[in-house]
């Protein structure tokens, strides 16, 4: 059976100044999941949303929430989605020394729970947790860099995928692959062929500026299909 891979619109990639419209713009197009990024300006500097606004959002909208947090302080925005009520809550380990506390905290909520790594951390530093994780997020940029047009995905984007993807698969768990960071029409194919699960859509496919909401996730999906047949035939 073919693997189902799903595309998050990152919704700081949208109109920020519509934002209840944009959301309404998201659900038309029959997509169930936003990726919403919170960045404390200290893990990044940047700060594109305000946790009164995602406060807002929840209560217009029925999508399910997949938070990123870029923070220094896990616990504390931790704590405000477990309580807003999301669909899974991923943090960065490079911050963090209580990864394991924080991962049991989400699961207990039964919330699904993910790692998320910035593109030069190895991912060995999941040897121990992977099996408690529903997700490791790999970031394809710095994050917190999106709006820099110099900020290009890392050329080793496909490999850290592909490595990912052999220690999941290694070690006989289900963990998904999430990537964020310029996924763009051209990357896809080679993403999910390398084994990327859900897709963070930005700047470069859902929220590309050239075309219609409706004619980026049509060249996803085509780019996606293209992806899982190149997995199928290897
Ligand atoms: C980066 C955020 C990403 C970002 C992706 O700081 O984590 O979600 O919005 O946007 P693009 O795809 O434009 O890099
Ligand atoms: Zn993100």
């Amino acid at each position: 059976m073919q693997r189902n891979v799903e595309i998050y619109p990152s919704i700081m990639c949208a109109d920020l100044c519509n934002l209840e419209q944009s959301i309404k713009n998201v659900e038309k197009e029959g997509i169930d999941t936003l990726h919403i990024d919170i960045l404390d300006g200290h893990f990044s500097p940047s700060m594109p949303l305000g946790l009164e606004t995602i406060k807002q959002l929840r209560s217009v909208t029925n999508l399910k929430f997949d938070v990123h947090i870029m923070s220094t302080n896990n616990k504390f925005f931790i704590e405000e989605m477990i309580d807003l009520g999301v669909e899974q809550i991923t943090f960065h380990i490079e911050k963090e020394s209580h990864v394991d506390r924080y991962i049991q905290l989400i699961k207990r909520n039964n919330i699904k729970v993910g790692i998320a790594l910035n593109p030069a951390t190895p991912i060995s530093v999941l040897d121990y947790v992977l099996p408690e994780c529903d997700t490791v997020l790999l970031m394809l940029i710095n994050p917190g860099f999106a709006t820099d047009k110099g900020e290009q995905q890392v050329s080793y984007a496909v490999k850290k995928v592909e490595d990912m993807s052999r220690m999941i698969k290694e070690r006989g768990l289900s963990t998904k692959i999430e990537v964020d960071g310029r996924v763009s029409f051209d990357s896809i194919p080679k993403l999910v062929r390398a084994g990327a699960d859900m897709l963070v859509a930005g700047s470069t496919s859902f929220y590309d500026k050239n075309n219609s909401l409706k004619e980026n996730k049509a060249i996803m999906e085509k780019r996606i299909a293209e992806g899982l047949h190149e997995e199928a035939i290897r």
